[in-house]
């Protein structure tokens, strides 16, 4: 198998997962050193926002990607899908208090007044907010806990990828080719889980036909 989980010494996973985090944060730590060495352009705001929006989306795609790259590569990276899922949050969460701190000055009636004027505000707000408690229990101990809760509650991600992606197709007028590819991409994720019920209990019906015509003939 080509996975790379696979590939990699046992002993060697945990420190890969950790390395994942902080490869992951690197972004975050360039942008905000060019913002601090005044490197960032005419509206450094601005860009320090997009930047870590971009790269929310992209660590958003990135746990979806997780499933389908597994049903049909072969490609197992389930053990990164939590680092992956954290990191999107990280980002969302440091694109949102970027928002908050730089762009509206920690004036809360003007975020709130924000949200209810503009829908791609409130789209990506909606997409935080459920980003929280998967972010909470992103851990053994609320998968132990919540048992088959969990599954349930982490089913949210998809909803999440629907909210981001309308919020990013609604943040500019003109959406460029990058925004394209990401929606589109995203779109592409939630047909594809919408689909994979299905396309698993057809299989599990072709095995057991299969099953009981090898026991006839047999
Ligand atoms: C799931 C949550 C979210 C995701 C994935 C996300 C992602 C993005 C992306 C990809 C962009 C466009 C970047 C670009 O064009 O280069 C963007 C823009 C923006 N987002 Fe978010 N965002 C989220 C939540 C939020 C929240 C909670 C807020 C604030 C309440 C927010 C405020 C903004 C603003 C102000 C812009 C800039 C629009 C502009 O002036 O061009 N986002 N976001």
């Amino acid at each position: 198998m080509s996975g790379l989980s696979l590939s990699l010494p046992k002993r060697w996973q945990p420190a890969s997962v950790w390395a994942l985090y902080v490869v992951g944060l690197l972004p975050a730590a360039w942008t905000f050193y060019l913002g601090a060495t005044n490197q960032l352009g005419a509206d450094p705001v601005k860009t320090f926002e997009l930047f870590l929006g971009l790269w929310a989306i992209r660590f958003l795609i990135l746990t979806l990607a997780v499933s389908p790259a597994r049903d049909l590569l072969g490609w197992n990276y389930l053990r990164y899908r939590r680092a992956l899922g954290l990191l999107c949050f990280y980002y969302v969460a440091m694109h949102f208090t970027v928002y908050l701190v730089l762009d509206q000055a920690l004036d809360l009636s003007a975020v709130v007044n924000d949200v209810l004027k503009r829908p791609f505000i409130m789209f990506g707000m909606a997409g935080l907010t459920l980003l929280i408690p998967l972010a909470v229990t992103s851990n053994n101990l609320s998968i132990r806990k919540l048992g088959s809760k969990w599954i349930w509650l982490h089913k949210l991600v998809y909803i999440i990828a629907a909210a981001g992606a309308v919020h990013f197709a609604l943040s500019t007028k003109v959406l460029d080719l990058e925004q394209y590819v990401y929606v589109g991409v995203i779109i592409l994720l939630i047909l594809y889980r919408s689909w994979r019920p299905i396309g698993r209990s057809r299989k599990r019906g072709q095995g057991r036909e299969r099953t009981r015509a090898a026991a006839t003939a047999s």
